[in-house]
Formats: C-alpha cells, sequence, structure tokens
C-alpha cells in the first residue's frame, strides 16, 4: 500500500457544516466516510491484518445472538451509569484509542475530545495521537467549563517505547496532565503497517523520542524473531514494572485468553480490554466476545472487563454486558463520524449509541446496568 501525498487528499470531501437527515446509525456514517477521505488511508482504517477473516467475524461475533424482551418492567429512574476505578461513567461506551484522529480532520484530537466531554463520554487518548496529550486534555476541560459540566474523567493509552525513560516520561506526563486511568496496550508491539502518514500528521507525544522500525532489521536477514522489535516487545515484568511507576489504575487492553487475564490480575493489572485490536494485528484471532464469559469466569470479579473491536449498535453493547463485560469501545466510528461531521459528527455518534442502549435497556426490562443478565440472550446455533 503506498503512502498519501497532497493529490489523493484532494480527492476527499471536506466535513459538512450539518449531519444529514439520513445518518441515524453507526454504519451509516460509515457508508458515508470513505469518500471524505483520501483512499489510501481509507484502506489503512478501515483493513484487518491478512484476509480479514477476524474482521469479519467481529460483526458476525454480535449477530449469534437473539433478545429476549421482558414487558411491563418499571423503568423509572433508569440509568446507564457505572462506576469503574471509583470514577463515574455516565454510559458503558468510551472511545477507544485511535492513532492519529488528524488523519480524519484537521481538529482531530481536539475534536473529538470536546464531543466526548459534550456527551459525558470517557475519551482514552493514544500515545500515537497528532495533537500533544496536554492539548488534549486542556480542550477536554475548556469544553466542561463551557458547558458547566464536570468533565468526564479521560484515559490515556501508552504503548511502551524503546527506552523505559521516554515510557516513563509518557506516564509521568500524562498523570500531569489529569488523565485519571492508564491503558496498557499489549497486542500491537510487532503489528505491519505499510501506511505513510501524510503531510501534517504525526505523533505529537513522541516528538525527540527514538522510534524502532517496524521494518528494521529485514535487510539483516532476520524478519520478525530477533529484530530490534520484538526484542523491545513489553512482557509480564513490564507490567509489574508500570506497576510500581504509576498510581493510576492500569488497563491492559489486548488480552483474549482466560490465563492472560489471570496473569494480568497477578501482576497488578485494575482492569483489561478484552480485544483483537479490531481484527488489525492477526488474522485468524478469536473474537472478543467468545472468550469473554471464561475470562470472566477466570478473574472472579476482581477485575472490570471491558470489550472492544466491531461494537456498532446499542444492543451490541447490551449483548457485551449480558456475556459479563462492564464496558465497551468504539474504535473506527469514531474516525468516521469526524470525517463526515467533525466535532458534531462524533457527537452525534455517540448520542446515537447511547439512545441504541437506552431503547435495548427499556426493550429487555433492565432499569439499571446491574440488572443487565445472561437470560436476556438467546444463542442462536452456529451453523
Ligand atoms: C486502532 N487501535 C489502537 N489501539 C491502541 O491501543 N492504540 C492505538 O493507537 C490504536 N490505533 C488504532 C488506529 C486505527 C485506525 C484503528 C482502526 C484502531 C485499536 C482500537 O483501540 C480498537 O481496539 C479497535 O479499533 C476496536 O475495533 P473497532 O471498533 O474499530 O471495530
Amino acid at each position: 500500500m503506498s503512502g498519501t501525498g497532497a493529490d489523493d487528499t484532494q480527492t476527499a470531501l471536506p466535513p459538512l457544516t450539518a449531519i444529514p437527515n439520513d445518518i441515524r446509525s453507526l454504519p451509516d456514517y460509515e457508508r458515508r466516510a470513505e469518500a471524505h477521505f483520501p483512499p489510501a488511508t481509507w484502506r489503512h482504517i478501515q483493513s484487518g491484518a491478512g484476509p480479514e477473516t477476524s474482521l469479519a467475524a467481529n460483526r458476525a461475533q454480535f449477530d449469534r445472538y437473539r433478545l429476549v424482551p421482558r414487558m411491563l418492567a418499571d423503568m423509572r429512574g433508569a440509568t446507564t451509569e457505572l462506576e469503574m476505578f471509583g470514577l463515574r461513567h455516565a454510559a458503558p461506551v468510551l472511545l477507544a484509542p485511535v492513532a492519529y484522529h488528524r488523519l480524519a480532520h484537521p481538529h482531530g484530537e481536539l475534536a473529538a475530545v470536546s464531543a466526548a466531554t459534550a456527551l459525558d463520554t470517557t475519551m482514552v487518548v493514544s500515545t500515537l495521537s497528532s495533537i500533544p496529550l496536554e492539548d488534549i486534555a486542556a480542550a477536554a476541560r475548556a469544553a466542561a467549563t463551557e458547558l458547566r459540566m464536570q468533565a468526564p474523567p479521560l484515559w490515556f493509552q501508552l504503548y511502551f517505547q524503546s527506552d523505559r525513560g521516554y515510557t516513563a516520561e509518557l506516564v509521568n506526563r500524562a498523570e500531569a496532565a489529569g488523565y485519571q486511568v492508564l491503558v496498557f496496550t499489549v497486542d500491537a508491539s510487532v503489528k505491519r503497517s505499510e501506511f505513510a502518514l501524510p503531510r501534517g500528521v504525526e505523533a505529537a507525544n513522541l516528538q525527540g523520542m527514538p522510534r524502532l522500525s517496524q521494518n528494521a532489521d529485514v535487510a539483516g536477514g532476520k524478519i520478525v524473531f530477533g529484530t530490534a522489535l520484538l526484542d523491545a516487545a513489553p512482557t509480564w515484568e513490564s507490567l509489574a514494572w508500570l506497576r510500581s511507576q504509576t498510581r493510576l489504575p492500569i488497563v491492559v487492553k489486548g488480552l483474549l485468553s482466560p490465563e492472560d487475564a489471570r496473569l494480568a490480575l497477578e501482576h497488578g493489572a485494575d482492569g483489561i480490554i478484552v480485544s483483537n485490536h479490531g481484527g488489525r494485528v492477526l488474522d485468524g484471532l478469536a473474537c472478543p466476545l467468545d472468550m469473554l464469559p471464561a475470562m470472566v469466569d477466570a478473574v472472579e470479579d476482581k477485575l472490570p472487563l471491558l470489550l472492544d473491536s466491531g461494537v456498532r449498535h446499542g444492543t451490541d453493547v447490551l449483548k457485551a454486558l449480558a456475556l459479563g463485560a462492564r464496558a465497551t469501545l468504539v474504535g473506527r466510528p469514531q474516525l468516521h463520524a469526524l470525517a463526515v461531521g467533525g466535532m458534531q459528527g462524533i457527537a452525534h455518534m455517540l448520542h446515537i449509541l447511547r439512545a441504541e442502549l437506552e431503547l435495548a435497556m427499556s426493550h429487555v426490562g433492565c432499569a439499571s446496568l446491574a440488572a443487565i443478565e445472561k437470560s436476556i440472550l438467546l444463542e442462536q446455533s452456529r451453523g
């Protein structure tokens, strides 16, 4: 896949100034979004690893379950609120960490965090954000002040750097900027990507830090094994080290095995995001929803498990919660909505998802997240 250039950018429509009436769901945003991206960027965002069977399965995993409605429930006082790590969250829907929002819109993460704040939603800011993490936190505070509300908790996603000193620096910067939870992503250390960032988009938090090239040692006869990238990849010991570096809760992102869930608990994790990285890192990986129940059993309620990869509807959120997830995150939909409608687009996308969740909870008679149980699901036989 080739990089993008100025000509490529000209093929993309600018963001709309008003949201069209026919956008009523997250897939509606996705359909519209393609025209708002240069082709190479669109492929980079949308694609999965290899033949994309995991990418397709991430959608199919939700379709295997039907909902069993419950009528005449008393829904007065119903709420989607939840507490995680001692922090109030308005709904079990968060913006997943996604790199380089400026690929979708010139205001990038500033637009995303302002929209998330307005919708009382937590954004997990990526290490690879295209705007410095401090500026994103400041934009969240400014939006909350303008709206006279308390800002929702901000989380920061950490990719380990080649040098522990740089990793510690990122953690310290995130803490100083007011981030309240650290997400340690562990499933993408050896992800391969051919995508070249367009001019003007960069890893704003990593300026001045040495980066290991993904393809550095190929010429020296190494493929994956023995490369600097794999040798520098974090291990369980790195989690223990991270635990010693910060008082913030640590959520490990990218686990799919019950045994790893137990190890995460043992090494000091406070939460887990069950995820196959939206099908991007290795084709053929298990789907999060399939692994979730065994992982919930493995941690015996000592840790909250969150889930992402393929969440597109309020009913997907409900199904994940019924199988034991505490909350869910959406990845690509934020870039779709941002490219189509900027800040308004993301706010509208989050509103749609929250409205769909409330509607679905009403139909299954659950007035709180705690009331959502497995009995609301009917599993279809696997054909
Ligand atoms: C990601 N994801 C990701 N995860 C992470 O921990 N740090 C990151 O910087 C990124 N960057 C990133 C870029 C793009 C373009 C995509 C699509 C995804 C993974 C992300 O957090 C999440 O796990 C998936 O996107 C969830 O799947 P869906 O919602 O996109 O299907």
